[in-house]
């Protein structure tokens, strides 16, 4: 038995059951669907049923009622003054003896809870009860509990729990509160750091939260870090769970876009123009170097020239010779002595001095192919000329006979038998010489005089290795 507050309970359209003899009624059926009745448990002199054991003077004051020294007497307190929002919202506070009412403020007031004196004696009821206090009488004539909590016919406060008792009641407080004062009041299960993170206070209990990250563990107290990548981490590509968090991370020759979460292909071509001797080609996650016809990759970035000739890809005849070149081949005819030449082996061809039309004319011409890349940095040696016979006392001078119409090459003496042919100017490809080299052999008394000719083909390539 909790305080002595008054009760306003709104119940369906009916008038109250009768009434046991200790309790009076305040209110009748009220016009409308709205039906208030409220019983003022305690009147003066009446004790509720906990309180029955008191002495009848007493300078103690039971709720709701203070001790007035001069009359000797416990006066009611006006709740609706000393209780700041004794009734919430819309409700109108009433104050009566040992308690007061919340009332709509539409309710009609039965003139009583206003009178200024005791209300009649509950002794006045016309039935008198024969059976215990808490009890009534049945059809049968013998005395069953009344549950004052579902009659209403209690003081239980709002925020207590009305239990019923074996002739009486109790109020008491719901779980996850406490009392202070006359009301049960919210305890605050926060304040004594059940949980691992955060702790939201709720009427009667109290909820455990979680940082971002992490989730509540089975005992709803401790948090666990979530494995965001086993729960649809929107990473692209790789995910890394860490804790409280994720990262993505993407795959070797992507980039994490700005966003966290996406990959973009990185560009790696654009990075540098080293990475591929030829044509870089960005693909995704990657890039790869491609090389022009006729060559292939040596290793990853390098191009080499493919030798046709070794490879078997040429289509030269029986009657050619495949002459392999930077980036092509070129079949030549085996044979590509020219009258009155002769042919004596696959590359020379003869004049012979018992012909006269050979008289003015080198006595032999060699053929011989090579091939240089575009833009070499000159003077660049490209070809050593040696005399294949030295004679005593002999001298042999070399030059360039034809084909050096530009320039771009010229002879260095090495010594009387040897001789180089010097790149002077960068050339660019695909171009190809055909350059006429003679070597003239002289004796000291120069009686003697020799010439021979090596036709040398130079192939200049189209690029630069
Ligand atoms: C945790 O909370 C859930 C949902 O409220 C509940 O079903 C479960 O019994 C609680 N577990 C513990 C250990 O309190
Ligand atoms: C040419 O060189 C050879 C060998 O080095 C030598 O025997 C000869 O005397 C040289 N001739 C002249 C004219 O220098």
């Amino acid at each position: 038995m909790e305080g002595m507050g008054g009760v306003v309970a709104e119940t369906p359209d009916f008038c109250p059951p009768p009434l046991s003899p200790r309790m009076l009624p305040f209110a009748s059926c009220l016009p409308g669907s709205l039906l208030l009745w409220a019983f003022l448990l305690l009147l003066l002199g009446a004790a509720s049923p906990q309180d029955s054991e008191e002495p009848d003077s007493y300078t103690e004051c039971t709720d709701g009622y203070e001790w007035d020294a001069d009359s000797q007497h416990c006066r009611d307190v006006n709740e609706c003054l000393t209780i700041p929002e004794a009734c919430k919202g819309e409700m109108k506070c009433i104050n009566h003896y040992g308690g007061y009412l919340c009332l709509p403020r539409s309710a009609a007031v039965i003139s009583d809870l206003h009178s200024e004196g005791p209300p009649p004696p509950a002794a006045s009821a016309q039935h008198p009860n024969p059976c215990p206090p808490g009890y009534e009488p049945d059809e049968q004539e013998s005395c069953v509990d009344v549950d004052e909590c579902t009659q209403a016919i209690h003081d239980c406060r709002p925020s207590q729990d009305c239990h019923n008792l074996p002739g009486s009641y109790q109020c008491t407080c719901p779980d996850g509160y406490r009392k202070i004062g006359p009301e049960c009041v919210d305890i605050d299960e926060c304040r004594y750091r059940y949980c691992q993170h955060r702790c939201v206070n709720l009427p009667g209990s109290f909820r455990c939260q979680c940082e971002p990250g992490f989730q509540l563990g089975p005992n709803n107290r401790s948090c666990v870090d979530v494995n965001e990548c086993d729960m649809g981490a929107p990473c692209e590509q790789r995910c890394f769970n860490s804790y409280g968090t994720f990262l993505c991370r993407c795959n070797q020759g992507y980039e994490l876009h700005r966003d966290g979460f996406s990959c973009s292909d990185i560009d790696e071509c654009s990075y540098s123009s080293y990475l591929c001797q030829y044509r870089c080609v960005n693909e995704p996650g990657r890039f790869s170097c491609h090389c022009p016809q006729g060559y292939q990759l040596l290793a990853t970035r390098l191009c080499q020239d493919i030798d046709e000739c070794e490879t078997g890809a040429h289509q030269c005849s029986e009657a050619q010779t495949c002459v392999n070149f930077h980036g092509g081949y070129r079949c030549v005819d085996t044979n590509r002595c020219v009258e009155p030449y002769v042919q004596v082996s696959d590359n020379r061809c003869l004049c012979p001095a018992s012909n006269p039309l050979c008289r003015e004319q080198p006595s032999s011409i060699v053929h011989r192919y090579m091939s240089i890349t575009s833009e070499r940095s000159v003077p660049a040696d490209v070809f050593q000329i040696q005399a294949t016979s030295v004679y005593p006392g002999a001298y042999n001078a070399f030059q360039i006979r034809a084909g050096n119409t530009q320039g771009d090459f010229y002879i260095r003496q090495i010594n009387n038998v040897s001789a180089m042919l010097v790149l002077a100017r960068p050339v660019t490809g695909p171009r190809e010489y055909v350059l006429d080299l003679e070597m003239v052999t002289m004796n000291s008394l120069m009686s003697y005089r020799a010439s021979s000719v090596l036709r040398l083909t130079v192939f200049v390539g189209a690029y630069t290795f």
